[in-house]
């Protein structure tokens, strides 16, 4: 299924780096991608143009096929439509959606020859994916950093999601940073690992430098998945995040990412978005070398 999945998206790895809205941007995208996996760029709340914009720069700086991750909720000024529309006409290799109701888009983007993902966190939106045509699905766990849409961990997600959807390709998605999680998720059906947070300490993510050294210094049991104030989402909207470490700082109840021009004072005392495979970070390496490692037979680290 994993060699199967590689060979139809044209990758050379199954390494799938999540759309990490604002921190996976077109350098982290196409160093993903020229290391042989699949890069993604994360277009959450831009602009149409501005998600033109990291499309051609991915293109610029890779020949080899990436992804385009859309929220539709969280569509930008323009709103998800205007951004579907962009992504129609530039042609990345793969749509990946995630959060509400996509409509039509799945079909739409099958017509012009892109691939779909939607990220899941239930058997049932599995089940809904798979019905509006969905070429593969997400399995998100409860592990994972940032928004996280259901209520399982991938343990007892992934197997099911699989089952309900065969022989659709499913990926495993939460807390995984290192050849072992991947190769477990792997010998569970899973066709590869979607990693968000281990590629966020990468000298390319778009990440701030503050944020990168947390997750080096952060631990699996200082992230929670709560339901507060997340920016630009509703309140209640549920997130894993690595708190921040004084309980009276009014800004360990904001939760977000740091980009390189934010404040340093945020990147300190925000909550930032951190999956539970946190602890396996030690560094801030190249992506080429994640790419590398995460595809180590287990015990070859
Ligand atoms: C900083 C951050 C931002 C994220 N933004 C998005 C997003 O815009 N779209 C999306 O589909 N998923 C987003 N996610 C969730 C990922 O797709 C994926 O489920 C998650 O990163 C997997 O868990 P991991 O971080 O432990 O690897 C985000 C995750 C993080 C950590």
């Amino acid at each position: 299924m994993s060699d199967t999945l590689c060979a139809r998206l044209g990758i050379d790895v199954p390494v799938y780096q999540a759309g990490m809205g604002g921190v996976a941007g077109p350098e982290l995208a196409a160093a993903v991608s020229n290391a042989g996996g699949l890069g993604h760029v994360g277009c959450i709340r831009r602009s149409a143009a501005d998600t033109r914009t990291w499309i051609r720069e991915t293109k610029a700086l890779s020949d080899k096929p990436f992804g385009v991750n859309l929220v539709p909720p969280g569509g930008g000024a323009d709103g998800f439509e205007a951004q579907l529309a962009v992504v129609l006409e530039e042609k990345p290799a793969v749509l990946s959606l995630f959060w509400g109701e996509f409509a039509d888009a799945i079909g739409r983007a099958q017509n012009a020859g892109i691939v779909t993902m939607v990220q899941v966190g239930s058997v049932d939106e599995a089940n809904r994916a798979a019905s509006a045509g969905a070429d593969i699905i997400i399995a998100q766990g409860t592990e994972s950093g940032g928004h996280v849409r259901g209520k399982s961990k991938l343990d007892d997600l992934l197997g099911p999601v699989i089952e309900a959807v065969a022989p659709l390709p499913v990926l495993a998605a939460g807390g995984l940073s290192t050849a072992d999680d991947v190769a477990t998720v792997m010998r569970k059906g899973a066709a590869g690992p979607w990693v968000g947070t281990r590629f966020i300490a990468t000298l390319e993510a778009f990440a701030h430098p503050i944020y990168k050294q947390r997750l080096v210094e952060g631990r699996g049991e200082d992230t929670h998945h709560a339901k507060a104030y997340s920016y630009g989402w509703p309140f209640g909207t549920p997130y894993r995040s690595l708190r921040t470490r004084h309980y009276w700082d009014p800004l360990r109840w904001v939760n977000g990412g740091v980009r390189p021009h934010d404040k340093d004072n945020f990147a300190r005392r925000l909550s930032l978005y951190c999956g539970q495979g946190v602890d396996a970070i030690d560094d801030i390496p190249a992506a080429a070398e994640i790419v590398r490692r995460l595809t180590l037979e287990s015990g070859d680290a």
